[in-house]
């Protein structure tokens, strides 16, 4: 499923770049070569890294960090 429509990036792509250690929303499309263009992802993508860091102590932090940019 896409998550970026604007850049063809995946769900399976924003997961493997989180996994690669991947802090904001727009470090996704910089892990691929590319730059947001509308930003309609940012909000899943930001979920994504949310979900990814929920047992972390710095959740909200990270959150913060995700939506900054
Ligand atoms: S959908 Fe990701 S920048 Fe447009």
């Amino acid at each position: 499923m896409y998550i970026c429509n604007c850049n063809g990036i995946t769900d399976k792509e924003v997961e493997t770049a989180l996994n690669a250690g991947v802090e904001r929303w727009d470090d996704v499309h910089a892990f691929y070569g590319c730059e947001p263009c509308c930003g309609q992802c940012q909000c899943e993508i930001v979920e994504a890294i949310v979900d990814r860091d929920s047992n972390a102590d710095d959740a909200l932090p990270a959150a913060a960090m995700a939506m900054a940019g």
